[in-house]
């Protein structure tokens, strides 16, 4: 029986190495994003997305996804000992590739930063979606500003590009921009 493509390393922050997190939250800052509600894609065990996001004063809501253990053990510690954050950010363990669009409410902005760096033959065994579903999906809930961003730094950043292209070759996305290692995206109005 296929187990869940789990991905049980604590990442902690490292902005030298990976720092979509803090360009993301430098985005925010510097767009003036406010009372926004926000679909995040890696938490890493820091959870600094959520965490600024709770206490910035900024009123944006996270929902982030972690397909590891011990980052899901760092968000459940961080809400038993500050149960104010666990208002404003919620994290969902489990495999992005498994999202149901019926369970999701509406984002104003998606971050799939690391698009492409996790899906393998592991997810295929259970009926997983591929990074392009994923995307359309993410894209499909967008509302208010629309906004999707991707990380540049990404070493699979070749799979994201290919992917909004494509939609923007669709007239689904439009480019809306880019902040540091970020690459912007809005949904067009239909
Ligand atoms: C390299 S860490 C980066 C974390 C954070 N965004 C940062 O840059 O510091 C990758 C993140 O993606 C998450 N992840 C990996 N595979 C996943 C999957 N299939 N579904 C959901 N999250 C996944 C991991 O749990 C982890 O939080």
């Amino acid at each position: 029986m296929a187990q869940l493509n789990v991905w049980n390393v604590d990442w902690y922050l490292d902005e030298a190495t990976c720092p979509c997190d803090v360009h993301f939250l430098e985005y925010l800052d510097q767009e003036k994003i406010k009372d926004s509600t926000i679909f995040h894609f890696g938490t890493g065990g820091h959870h600094v997305v959520g965490l600024r996001t709770a206490e910035n004063g900024s009123g944006n809501l996270v929902l982030g996804i972690t397909a590891s253990q011990p980052e899901q053990d760092a968000y459940e510690k961080l809400i038993i000992e500050k149960p104010a954050i666990g208002r404003s950010y919620k994290v969902l363990f489990g495999d992005i590739y498994l999202l149901e669009a019926r369970l999701l409410p509406a984002f104003d902005v998606v971050t799939l930063f690391h698009t492409g760096e996790f899906r393998t033959e592991k997810n295929d065994a259970y009926g997983a979606l591929t990074d392009e579903e994923v995307v359309r999906l993410l894209v499909g809930k967008l509302q208010g500003p629309r906004l999707l961003a991707f990380y540049s730094g990404s070493y699979a950043f070749d799979v994201a590009d290919r992917i909004a292209k494509k939609l923007v070759a669709e007239g689904l996305l439009e480019p809306a921009g880019e902040f540091k290692t970020l690459r912007i995206y809005r949904k067009r109005k239909p």
